[in-house]
């Protein structure tokens, strides 16, 4: 096992009715800013429920921030909160509307130019940031129980992340049943994110972790198992609390600790993201299957506990069958013809945009700019 440290400081409040622990958990003497998406939370009741607790706080709103943050639009929350002096940030919605608000909140302090700096830069760590607090209403990034952001800037098609332990939520409030009113695309969306993002972490080579690889292949057995229910019966408490547990476990940290992580699907899914618009969630399913066929040589022995563990399959390459079957059947394709994308103009883009920035990829380092290309080509 790799050496860690492992530090996350999110008061998790899970389950039924639980919006109302707002009042309890919200600093009284700040005003407080309330970000939003598209209005999602108008239709769904989540605003209502929001807005009741926080009945007696002084509340500034800004809504608007669409999938896919914008940098661009980040910029015009941050200009209000200096002009309220906000000093707290309440985000309600989805891993977009969380993740800009990490970046605004990072953003607010920032002194030192312009904070799409702290995005492409290396040293990417910010010196303060406004608290702030989530109600995430999709399951999917685990966003509200990390410290991780992803912002795209609209007017170069460039999707970068930062990640800073002064962003963590201060908590997150998890209600279950704020997810009835997901279409099927995001409750599937969030279903492969949650996958990918447990694979990310596991997907690469034995270290000895043998704790780690049965948490991760748990929350994995427990995502085949319930994904085929949220379609079937999609009014399911149970059902609908189990896979919001997944995904937020998936992305705490601690499945990676002591672990050898890649990422490389999650890098070249953004550009695809960045370049043609296409749902995270999507990405990821088009990425995931090439990229092991690609590095099926480093990555064979992992594949084949794998499928065993998950699919009760012999073989690396029915492994990876076996995955792109279990997208397949909750109703997610997996090639970017589906999308009307053609394979090598996007393998082309990505090389060239790797190769000008020098992006090297996977546990080995070795998905470069012509990988990339020999895997979207694929795709
Ligand atoms: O904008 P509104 O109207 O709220 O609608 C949203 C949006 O259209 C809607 N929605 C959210 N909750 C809903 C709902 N509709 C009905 N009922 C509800 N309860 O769903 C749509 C998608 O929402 P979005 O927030 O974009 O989805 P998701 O949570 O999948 O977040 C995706 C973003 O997170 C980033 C992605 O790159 C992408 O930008 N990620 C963040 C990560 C992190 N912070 O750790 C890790 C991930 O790998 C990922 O990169
Ligand atoms: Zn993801």
């Amino acid at each position: 096992m790799l050496n860690f440290t492992y530090f996350n400081p999110v008061r998790v409040v899970f389950g039924k009715d639980t919006i109302g622990e707002l009042a309890n958990l919200l600093p009284k003497e700040v005003n407080v800013m309330m970000t939003y998406g598209g209005g999602s939370i108008f239709k769904n009741g989540v605003y209502d429920q929001v807005k009741k607790a926080l009945q007696g706080f002084a509340v500034v709103e800004f809504g608007g921030i669409e999938a896919n943050p914008r940098y661009e639009t980040c910029m015009k929350a941050v200009e209000l909160a200096r002009k309220e002096k906000v000093g707290f940030l309440l985000a309600v919605g989805g891993g977009s509307v969380a993740d800009a608000t990490k970046f605004i909140a990072a953003a607010i302090p920032w002194t030192k130019g312009d904070p799409w700096e702290f995005l492409v830069s290396h040293d990417p760590r910010v010196p303060e940031a406004v608290p702030l607090g989530c109600v995430i209403t999709l399951p999917a990034t685990g966003t509200e129980m990390n410290c991780n952001s992803v912002i795209t800037r609209a007017s170069t098609q460039e999707k970068y992340h930062f990640s800073d332990e002064k962003v963590f939520p201060q908590f997150s409030i998890i209600d279950p049943q704020v997810t009835y009113s997901l279409p099927q695309r995001q409750v599937v969306n969030g279903i492969v994110d949650t996958f990918v993002h447990v694979m990310e972490q596991y997907m690469t080579y034995d270290v000895n972790t043998p704790l780690q690889d049965r948490q991760a292949e748990g929350v994995i057995r427990t995502l085949v198992e319930e994904a085929p229910k949220v379609i079937e019966n999609p009014d399911d408490y149970d059902v609908r609390a189990n896979l919001f547990w997944c995904s937020t476990v998936g992305l705490n940290g601690l499945l990676a600790v002591g672990a050898v992580q890649d990422w490389a699907t999650h890098m070249i899914g953004h550009e695809l993201t960045a370049l043609y618009g296409l749902d995270h969630g999507v990405t990821l399913a088009i990425v995931l299957p090439e990229l092991w066929r690609f590095a099926l040589e480093h990555k064979k022995a992992k594949l084949k506990q794998f499928g065993k563990e998950v699919f009760g399959v012999d073989y690396p390459e029915a492994a990876i069958k076996a995955t792109e079957d279990f997208f397949h059947r909750i109703g997610m394709k997996t090639k970017l013809a589906d999308y009307g994308v053609d394979a090598s103009e996007a393998a082309a883009k990505a090389r060239e945009r790797f190769a000008n920035r020098g992006t090297v990829l996977g546990e080995h380092g070795d998905i470069d700019a012509e990988a990339t290309y020999a895997i979207l080509s694929r795709c």
